[in-house]
C-alpha cells in the first residue's frame, strides 16, 4: 500500500455526471491488479473527513485513470479537479479478480460498476476469450461504450432500462441466454446491489466460479475500522476493503 501524491494529467467529464480522471501516480501504478481501489482525500480541509473509495479503470505505469459517478460531497469535489491538480491517494487497496488462465470468462458490468472489469479485460483481454455484459439506466450512463470498443473482447452485449443504448431491458433480462450460448466457466460481476443479488439468484446451481466486486461505505479503508463489514451467508462479516472487495457470489448475505 502507497501513500501516493497523484499529479492529474487529465481530468474530463463524460456527460451524465460521469468523470474520468488520469493521474501520474507511478508508485500506484506499478503495483496494481485489476480489482484494486484507491482511497482518494478528497479535501485537504476537514470536511469532508473520510477519504471516498474508487477502483481502477487502468494503470499503465506511471498512469491509473480513475472513472467516477458524482453522488454527494465527495465526489463532487473530485469532480472539480483539473490538469495540474494534485490528489492523495491511498493504494493499491483490497484483493484483486484472479487471471484464471484459460478459461472462458463473462463480465457483467452495470452503470459504474464497469470499472473493475475493464481493468481485466484491459489487462487479461489478449490471452483468453472474454465476453461482456455492460448494462446501465440509459445512454447517459454508459459513456464508456467508445473506450470499451478499444478492448479485446470476444462479444459485447449492451442493455440500458430505457432502450436508448443496445437491448432494451436489465442486463439480467439477457443473462440467461447469454449463459447457454457462450458456455462460460467463470462470471466476474460489479454493479449495484439489488444487480449482483439478482444475479446470485440466477446464476446458482450452474456449476460456475462467480465472483463480485463490492461497494460499501468505508472509513479508512484498511481493515481498522470495521466500517465496511457485510454480512455472509455463515452468519459471518467480512470486510468488504481488506478481505474483499472481490468475493465469491454465492458467500454473501444479499439485503435486497
Ligand atoms: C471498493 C469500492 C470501489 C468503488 N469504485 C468506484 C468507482 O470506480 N467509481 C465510482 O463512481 N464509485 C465507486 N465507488 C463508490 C464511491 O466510493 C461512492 O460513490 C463515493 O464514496 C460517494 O462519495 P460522495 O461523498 O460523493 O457521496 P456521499 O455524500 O458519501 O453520499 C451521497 C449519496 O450517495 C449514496 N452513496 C454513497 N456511497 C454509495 C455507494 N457505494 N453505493 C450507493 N450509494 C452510495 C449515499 O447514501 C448518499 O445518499 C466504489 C466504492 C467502493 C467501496
Ligand atoms: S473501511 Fe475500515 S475496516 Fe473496512
Amino acid at each position: 500500500m502507497q501513500d501516493e501524491r497523484g499529479l492529474i494529467e487529465e481530468a474530463r467529464a463524460l456527460g451524465g455526471g460521469y468523470f474520468l480522471l488520469k493521474i501520474a501516480a507511478p508508485l500506484i501504478a506499478a503495483a496494481v491488479r485489476p480489482g484494486h481501489f484507491v482511497m482518494a482525500r478528497v479535501s485537504p480541509a476537514m470536511d469532508p473527513l473520510l477519504r471516498r473509495p474508487l477502483g481502477i479503470l487502468e494503470g499503465r505505469p506511471p498512469y491509473i485513470w480513475l472513472y467516477f459517478q458524482v453522488l454527494g460531497s465527495g465526489t463532487r469535489l473530485l469532480s472539480g479537479l483539473r490538469h495540474g491538480d494534485s490528489l492523495d491517494l491511498l493504494g493499491p487497496l483490497g484483493n484483486s479478480f484472479p487471471e484464471m488462465p484459460d478459461k472462458r470468462v463473462l463480465l457483467i458490468a452495470g452503470g459504474r460498476g464497469i470499472v473493475p472489469l475493464f481493468h481485466y479485460a484491459r489487462a487479461y483481454g489478449e490471452r483468453r476469450p472474454l465476453v461482456l455484459l455492460y448494462g446501465g439506466r440509459g445512454k447517459a450512463d454508459l459513456p464508456l461504450l467508445e473506450r470499451i470498443k478499444s478492448l479485446t473482447l470476444q462479444r459485447l452485449f449492451v442493455f440500458s432500462e430505457d432502450g436508448s443504448l443496445g437491448q432494451k431491458g436489465l442486463l439480467t433480462d439477457g443473462l440467461e441466454k447469454i449463459v447457454r450460448e457462450e458456455r462460460p466457466d467463470a462470471t466476474l460481476s460489479c454493479g449495484p446491489e439489488a444487480m449482483l443479488a439478482r444475479l446470485a439468484g440466477l446464476l446458482k446451481g450452474r456449476g460456475l466460479n462467480n465472483l463480485a466486486s463490492l461497494e460499501a461505505r468505508m472509513g479508512c479503508g484498511f481493515g481498522a475500522c470495521h466500517g465496511c463489514a457485510v454480512p455472509t451467508v455463515s452468519g459471518a462479516f467480512r470486510k468488504v476493503c481488506d478481505e474483499g472487495p472481490v468475493f465469491p457470489l454465492e458467500e454473501i448475505q444479499w439485503r435486497t
